[in-house]
């Protein structure tokens, strides 16, 4: 099953054609970053405009790589939420012209189900496993079933992980987005140069907590620079990450032995980074858990991804019709169920025999 994936949620337009949820035949991605770089992080409303021009060129020359047309594809799937409500409308109005102009079936996609679906690419792995998001927008532990449906264990309470990564690289100096920039910084640092708090709310909690940490940061460059003392930003970066990772992998471990799941996956846009994936790999081998991390390249936003996860939702029959809109808070649990959104009958009714929208 060939499976068209458009991605518009945030600063990267992106698709991509993935056969039977595993075998990528081609991506495009058209990023933003030097645009908005000059703005020091996302602009929103320059965001939509970039996509509205890029995304049919981007499809198409997805299309086109893989050697495909529209008749050759069995469904279009889409990021319906969260993101940047502009930047989402994009693709979703695309992905539906798509989708009714070709009579092909429509799937709307939460971001971070697709985010977890990277790890089917190029992979073997089979569900029920636990995942661990971790991206500019959400820091998640996850329970994925063989129905491709989610359970949260625990989230952040403030900022997400990238959030930090990408406030404390500013703080530092470090140009947007920083996050990738600190990962390497950190790597040529002495970690145990500062000792940055662990938020770990509680005996047992899955939750996470980044804002104190980002705030410690803050405090420590501040006191530094007030007595004229040189900061020295790769040790700073490097006990950042410390602290980061070794909350990361604790309540990881934790979730593991709660649930009695035996496999991991990793995902989202900072599981790109060096540091979480060599300690991972490390607390994998000493406790004998399987790990799965998706290709760097995967991780950060792209519609390989959206693609993948368009591919279970399918086999489920959960297919979206024309209503379909984009969401820039939607729940998990919300797009699950398709209760609680615009649509009154939900967004994943199969209003069309086998979700097939009939073309004009
Ligand atoms: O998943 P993603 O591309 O977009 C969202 O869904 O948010 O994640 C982007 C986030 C940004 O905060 C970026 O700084 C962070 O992922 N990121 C990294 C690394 N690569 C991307 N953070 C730390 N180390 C990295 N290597
Ligand atoms: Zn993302």
């Amino acid at each position: 099953m060939r499976v068209l994936g458009i991605e518009t949620s945030c600063d990267e337009t992106a698709a991509a054609v993935v056969v039977d949820g595993r075998e990528l035949l081609s991506q495009t991605i058209a990023s933003q970053i030097e645009t908005h770089t000059k703005f020091g992080g996302v602009v929103p409303e320059i965001a939509s405009r970039q996509h509205v021009q890029a995304v049919t060129r981007v499809v198409l020359q997805t299309l086109s790589e893989a050697n495909l047309t529209f008749t050759d594809l069995d469904a279009i799937a889409v990021t319906q939420g969260p993101g940047l409500l502009g930047a989402l409308l994009v693709g979703v109005s695309a992905a539906k012209g798509f989708a009714l102009a070709t009579g092909l079936p429509l799937l709307g996609v939460h971001h971070i189900a697709g985010h977890v679906a990277a790890s089917f690419v190029g992979t073997s792995l089979q569900p029920p496993f636990l995942s661990l998001v971790v991206s500019g927008g959400h820091t998640e532990l996850l329970t994925v079933d063989e129905h491709f449906c989610f359970q949260t264990l625990g989230a952040t309470k403030d900022d997400a992980a990238g959030e930090a990564y990408d406030k404390v690289a500013r703080l530092l100096g470090l140009a947007y987005p920083g996050g990738p920039k600190l990962d390497v910084l950190a790597a040529t640092g002495n970690p145990t140069a500062y000792h940055f708090p662990r938020s770990v709310l509680g005996e047992g909690s899955l939750d996470f907590s980044y804002s104190g940490l980002k705030s410690a940061v803050a405090n420590v460059l501040a006191r530094q620079r007030r007595e004229g003392r040189e900061v020295c930003v790769a040790d700073v970066a490097a006990s950042f990450q410390t602290a980061v990772v070794e909350v990361l992998v604790d309540k990881a471990t934790m979730a593991l032995q709660q649930t009695g799941l035996s496999t991991l996956v990793l995902a989202g846009g900072v599981a790109a980074n060096q540091g979480l994936r060599q300690a991972l790999h490390q607390q994998s081998q000493k406790l004998g858990f399987q790990l799965v991390v998706p290709a760097v390249e995967l991780c950060t936003d792209n519609g390989a991804m959206i693609a993948a996860a368009g591919y279970w939702l399918y086999k489920a029959g959960r297919f979206s019709n024309l209503e379909l809109n984009a969401t820039a808070s939607l729940p998990l649990v919300t797009w699950q169920t398709g209760m609680g959104v615009d649509n009154d009958e939900g967004l994943l009714v199969e209003k069309v025999e086998l979700g097939r929208i009939s073309p004009l």
